[in-house]
This record gives structure tokens, sequence and C-alpha cells, in this order.
């Protein structure tokens, strides 16, 4: 029904081209009704195929991970022999882990420009995504140092990384929290498919069928072969919890020296409430046709525990049956509540 709506929509929009210049908004109405039947038939799936499995048009596998279609296993094949600088930086994550966070935190240390607000440059322009080139930009013309933002798991970098060329920086965030904050943005981000069941939505999860698959599989693969990088970890919720500690941590990292001020202005400029309010850190200004916005926004709540609203006593103790051992086996040390010790 979804389907055939569609096609109704594509041909409406063929016979209005002809009627531009009389019916300009014809078009624009157009374009509307097709972005809200996409919409309608995300959920029309969902109501019909109620299923532990992945739809294929949405998400691929390659090499055992699963990429969103906006990329193709032959662009993420050659990232095996992309070229690092040796002044490249990473910011390797699961998703929702705190990614977007940490792109703003690099742009204002490393973008004197970005801090005092005198440049205006979008945060995707200046750390794109490694595995999602969407503008097919030319990464090797970017200018140094370059940074760039992935979700890939250890063994799917560039070859010079693993051989400690470049610098990564690898968030990581509590994973009760990362998997309701996936499920909100299941809703918000059109190329992911909707589960409104939460239930089901944490079966997926757990079973690491969602983008960039198994968050256990990720952590612990990063984990065991940090030896391989050069590498520091910092987690969400220390950021959280002492945001000025995190980013002279992470200044120390990437050897650049910061005035006090300059410091303060960093860390002011990305406290959650002050990011929302910045177009540019919460990427307000992406098309209506990549994310529904009436459904939530990239950052949400910004808190440590924000599991603890939706998950069922039951659910949180399937969770924990499923995780909790692996968990206990990383040296990572999560934090569950923000009152509880780092
Ligand atoms: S993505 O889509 O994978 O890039 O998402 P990612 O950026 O990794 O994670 C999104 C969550 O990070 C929260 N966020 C922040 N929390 C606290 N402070 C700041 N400044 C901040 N910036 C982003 C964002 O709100 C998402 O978490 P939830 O729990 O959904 O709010």
């Amino acid at each position: 029904m979804a389907e055939i709506s569609l096609k109704w929509s594509d041909q409406l929009l063929q016979w209005s081209s002809g009627f531009r210049l009389l019916f300009g908004t014809t078009v624009t109405l157009c374009l509307k009704i097709k972005t809200n039947l996409r919409r309608s038939e995300r959920l029309f799936t969902y109501n019909n195929r109620l299923t532990m499995e992945q739809q294929k048009k949405y998400l691929f596998e390659y090499k055992g991970f699963y990429f969103s279609v906006e990329t193709s296993p032959e662009y993420v094949a050659s990232l095996e022999d992309f070229e690092i600088n040796d002044s490249d930086i990473f910011i390797a994550t699961y998703p929702k882990s705190g990614t977007v966070w940490t792109q703003n935190i690099l742009s204002l240390i490393i973008h004197e420009g970005h801090r005092n607000g005198t440049e205006n440059m979008e945060t995707m322009e200046r750390i794109p995504w490694l595995e999602y080139n969407t503008k097919d930009r030319d990464y090797a013309d970017l200018p140094l140092p370059r940074v760039f933002a992935t979700h890939l798991p250890y063994y799917l970098l560039p070859r010079d990384l693993r051989r400690k060329r470049g610098r990564v920086i690898y968030v990581t965030r509590n994973p009760k929290d990362v998997m309701v904050s996936f499920y909100h943005f299941s809703k918000y981000i059109c190329s992911l498919e909707e589960i409104p069941d939460f239930n089901l939505f944490m079966e997926r999860f757990l079973a690491g069928k969602v983008l960039a698959s198994s968050w256990l599989d990720h952590v612990e693969g990063w984990c065991s072969h940090a030896e391989d990088f050069n590498i520091l970890f910092v987690t969400y919720e220390e950021m959280k919890k002492d945001l000025r500690s995190a980013v002279l941590k992470i200044c120390n990292f990437l050897g650049r020296k910061l005035s006090e001020e300059e410091v303060d202005s960093v860390v002011k400029q990305a406290t959650f409430e002050n990011m929302r309010k910045d177009p540019r850190a919460n990427y307000e200004n992406l098309p209506d046709d990549i994310v529904e916005k009436n459904k939530g926004s990239f950052l949400r709540k910004g808190t440590v525990g924000d599991w603890k609203n939706i998950m069922t006593v039951a659910q949180n103790e399937r969770f924990d049956k499923v995780l909790n051992e692996k968990i206990k086996t990383l040296p990572i040390k999560f934090i569950w509540d923000i009152n509880d010790e780092i």
C-alpha cells in the first residue's frame, strides 16, 4: 500500500514538473507528500514484519559488521588502504556513545575560529565520517590535522592506523544508555529502521542486529587491540562528571597547549545546554528526508542513567543476564548512574 502510494507521488512529481512555472508550490507540496509517505512506509514495514531480522534496505553486512546503505562494501573495503598522516585524529565510537560531543570538543580545541566564533563551519564539514563519505569529498584534500569520526570496529580501520600512525580517541558509554539513546535515534533518523517496540529493539541490540552490530564486540575488540593503536580511551560518563578534566586529558593526548581561558571556553561551549543551542553542534540543518524533526534531535537528554526511565525491571534483568558477566571482563569501568563513583 505504502509502495503503491510512493509510486503515485513519483508520478505526481513528474506531472507537476511540467507546470513548475505556473504551479511552483505544487512541487514543494509533492516533495512533502513523498517525505511523509516514506515515513509512513517505515511504520507500515514495522507493523507488518515484526521480526528480529534487519531489513536489507537499511543495513548491509560486511565482514561481520552492519553498515547503513549510505555507504557501500566497495568503499568500506577501500579504507584498508586509506593513507594516514601522522597528524590525523580519529574519533572512534559505537553509535550513541558521545561522538558528536567529542567532535565538538575536538573542533573547539583545534580551531581557534570555532572557539572564538569567527568561523561558522558545519561540524560534518570539519570532522567528516570516514566510512560515510556521502558528499564524495576527496579526504586527501582536507586541511591538516584531519579529524574523522568513525563507528568502524578496530579490524576495519585503515592499515596504517593499526601501525600506530595517527591518533585514535575511543569513546565509550554505558550500554544501557547507549541502547536507549539508539532506540530514540532510530525514530528520528530516516536511514534507520524505526522500531517503536522497545522490547524488540532491546532484543535486536543484544543480538547485535543493529547498525554497527554488537556493542560488546565493538568495545571488546577496541580494548583488546589497544596496543596496535596510538589510542586514548575516554568515557561519556567521565566527560559528564568532569568535562574540564576530560578536555585537558584530550589536549594532553593531542599535544595541544591551551591557555586557562581557552580551556574554559572549550568547556563552556561543550556543555549539553550550550551545544543544544548551537545549530551546528545539534545538526539542525539536516534536510527533512534525513531526519524527522518532530521526533527528536541529535542532542536529546544528555544524561547518565536515562535507561531507568524506560527499561522495566524484567528488561533490566534480561539485559544484565546477557551482558553483565562479559562487561565485567572489560578493562573499562562503566557507571550506570550519575552518582556512581568513577
Ligand atoms: S551518533 O549518532 O552515533 O553520532 O550519536 P552520538 O553523538 O555518539 O551520541 C548521541 C548522544 O550523546 C549525547 N550528547 C551529549 N551528552 C552530554 N553533553 C553533551 N554536550 C552532548 N552532546 C551529545 C546526545 O544527547 C545523545 O544522548 P541521549 O541520551 O540520546 O541524549
